[in-house]
């Protein structure tokens, strides 16, 4: 039986240290950390863990997750999308993930794009 790219990666205990991971990577990316200025950071990485890990494969979440209401006035362009995913396919990378299970997650991701995108033409 095939498993997940949870399981694969080792389930919680990995998606537990990637987010991390993976915020560090955003909140260091001068184009993106201005959108999260303000933001409860430690709440975010919560709902991404469990946003993430049912996309994965993992555990489904308990609760409806209303992404564009969540990213509406925020302004993220396409570029910015693009950059977000980028970084988290550097972390998966980096917990052991192969290049083809980051580039899974990604498309996975991507199919959310239209739910978090809110300024598609980038102005910068
Ligand atoms: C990689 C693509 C992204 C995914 C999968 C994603 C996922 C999520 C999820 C699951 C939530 C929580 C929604 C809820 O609880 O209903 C959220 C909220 C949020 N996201 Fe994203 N997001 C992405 C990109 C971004 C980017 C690029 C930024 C800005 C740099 C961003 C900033 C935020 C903020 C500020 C919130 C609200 C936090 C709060 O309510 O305290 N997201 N996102």
């Amino acid at each position: 039986m095939d498993l997940s790219v949870y399981e694969r990666l080792g389930g919680s205990y990995t998606l537990a240290r990637v987010i991390p991971h993976f915020y560090v990577r955003l909140l260091t990316d001068s184009a993106l950390a201005g959108r999260l200025r303000g933001v409860d950071v430690g709440r975010l990485a919560c709902r991404q863990l469990e946003f993430l890990g049912a996309l994965m494969g993992g555990p489904p979440m308990g609760r409806d997750v209303d992404l564009a209401g969540a990213h509406r006035r925020l302004g993220i362009t396409d570029g910015d999308f693009d950059r977000a995913v980028a970084h988290l396919a550097e972390s998966l990378r980096a917990h052991g993930a192969t290049a083809e299970e980051a580039e899974v997650v990604v498309e996975c991701v991507g199919l959310f794009r239209d739910q978090i995108v809110s300024a598609p033409v980038d102005t910068a």
